[in-house]
């Protein structure tokens, strides 16, 4: 019997990751982080200079690009032709561009498989996949789906304090940028942010990391 496929999606700073990992620890299954493999392929489109508004020029760029990705939940890994990217696609150049390359249908489709192939690679152990469509187009039979919300104020706080940031104007300007992104994602055409029918949705404003694993982890135990 193959393995579970658990999968998690959620606006920007929802909590999506850290909650996806140590769900992936506790089960001892495998880790995926969709969101990586998109910031990747524009970190090697800023690289390469590319107007991000090409679509084609884009598109022809994630068909060529080579995407290596660890999956141990307690060191994911990613490089593009064979240069690890792990840092650099956490720059605010990159986190503001991704959205425009994520909009890409093309790049999307070329994502997707590539996210169902590590998926069928996994299923002898079993897999928590993160995203925003991974519940509503990669793994729609996945048995357990999430969707991680957070009211804006404290996803913008969080993603501050992940970039070590201090002051009120950057969180400020944190808020704004999560907010353009979260329009962009959700209104584009390709595969917008959506809840599945079918998944729990759980509001993490007032929940500690340690409470929605718990909660996940209830769901999974009734799913098997
Ligand atoms: O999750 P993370 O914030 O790293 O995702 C970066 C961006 O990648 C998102 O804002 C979205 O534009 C795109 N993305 C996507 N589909 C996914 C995962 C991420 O479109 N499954």
């Amino acid at each position: 019997r193959d393995g579970l496929v658990i999968a998690v999606d959620g606006p920007g700073g929802s909590g999506k990751s850290t909650a996806a990992r140590e769900i992936a620890r506790r089960l001892g299954l495998r880790y995926l982080d969709t969101g990586a493999m998109y910031r990747a392929v524009t970190q090697l489109a800023l690289e390469s200079r590319i107007d991000i508004e090409d679509h084609n020029a884009v598109a022809e760029l994630a068909e060529r690009a080579v995407l290596t990705i660890g999956t141990s939940p307690d060191n994911p890994t990613i490089a593009v032709n064979g240069e690890p990217v792990d840092d650099l696609i956490r720059t605010r150049a990159v986190t503001n561009a991704v959205s425009a390359v994520a909009a890409v249908p093309a790049v999307r489709r070329r994502l997707v498989i590539r996210q169902q192939q590590i998926i069928t690679e996994a299923s002898p152990v079993g897999i928590v996949v993160e995203g925003r469509d991974i519940g509503s187009v990669v793994a729609p039979n996945a048995p357990v789906k999430v969707f991680l919300t957070a009211s804006t104020e404290v996803r913008a706080l969080r993603r501050s304090h992940q970039l070590g940031e201090r002051g009120v104007d950057d969180v400020a300007r944190t808020l704004a940028e999560l907010d353009r992104r979260d329009a962009l994602d959700s209104t584009r055409a390709a595969d917008p942010l959506a809840v599945p029918d079918d998944a729990i949705v759980l509001d993490s404003t007032a929940l500690s990391v340690q409470d929605v694993v718990d909660e996940v982890l209830r769901h999974c135990e009734q799913a098997s």
